[in-house]
């Protein structure tokens, strides 16, 4: 059994995390501005967050079909639940997050465009319906962070308490020839 993520997966977990990181720090920054300037930066969002969107739909399709490495032996039975939990919770969020944020935008009575190319437009204004979708995606977004501070705590508990480094199950690793030993984690 596999004890590592693949490259792939690698890749499609640390890109996520760093267009997440980009996407929060916008949608906060861009709350505050007024004017031209305000219009700039939620055009941008909206194109960052649809192609996260895209990412998330990628990963979870290629996911279904590559399951996970095995988890650490040490790994008791409220680890191995709570991991799991903790990985659903990212996804389905993951998943919702984004479609909040494009119905809010499909009640603004603006055009959602993807990098200034024009997407279908079938939404109008209305306000009641953008202010509850915003509403929708802010709750989203605490929720999702409050996770991934679960997530991350929960890294730096197993390494701070017991020993493990659970990091390089995460990172790229070049092929091993079969008689090679694999550190998975180090104790
Ligand atoms: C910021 C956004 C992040 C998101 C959305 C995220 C999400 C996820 C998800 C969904 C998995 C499970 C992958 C699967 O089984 O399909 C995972 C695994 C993992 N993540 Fe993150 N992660 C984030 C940030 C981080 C950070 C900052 C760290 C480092 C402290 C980290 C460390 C890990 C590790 C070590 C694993 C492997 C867990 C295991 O041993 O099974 N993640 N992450
Ligand atoms: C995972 C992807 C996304 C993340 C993490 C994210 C994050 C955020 C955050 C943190 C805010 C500020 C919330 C507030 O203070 O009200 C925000 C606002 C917003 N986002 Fe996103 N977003 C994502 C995807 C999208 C997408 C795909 C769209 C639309 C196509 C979108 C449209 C908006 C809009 C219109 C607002 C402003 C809401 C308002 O004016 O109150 N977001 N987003």
């Amino acid at each position: 059994m596999r004890k590592k993520y693949t490259n792939i997966a690698v890749l499609f977990h640390w890109s996520t995390a760093a267009l997440l990181f980009g996407l929060f720090t916008l949608g906060w920054y861009m709350v505050d501005l007024e004017g031209a300037q305000r219009g700039y930066y939620y055009r941008l969002h909206k194109s960052f967050g649809l192609s996260a969107y895209a990412l998330v739909l990628l990963r979870l399709f290629w996911r279904l079909r590559n399951p996970p490495p095995v988890l650490p032996s040490d790994f008791n039975s409220f680890h191995v639940t709570a991991s799991r939990f903790v990985h659903q919770m990212t996804y389905l969020l993951l998943f919702i997050m984004p479609i909040t944020g494009y119905l809010s935008s499909s009640f603004s009575g603006y055009k959602t465009k993807w990098f200034g190319m024009n997407l279908y437009h079938w939404g109008w204004k209305n306000e009641a319906l953008n202010s509850l979708f915003s509403q929708a995606h802010l709750i989203c977004g605490y929720v999702l962070l409050i996770i991934i501070s679960l997530h991350i705590g929960a890294v730096l508990f197993h390494f701070v308490s017991k020993n493990i480094n659970l990091l390089p199950r995460i990172w790229f690793h070049q092929k091993i020839k079969s008689n090679e030993e694999r550190i998975d984690y180090e104790k």
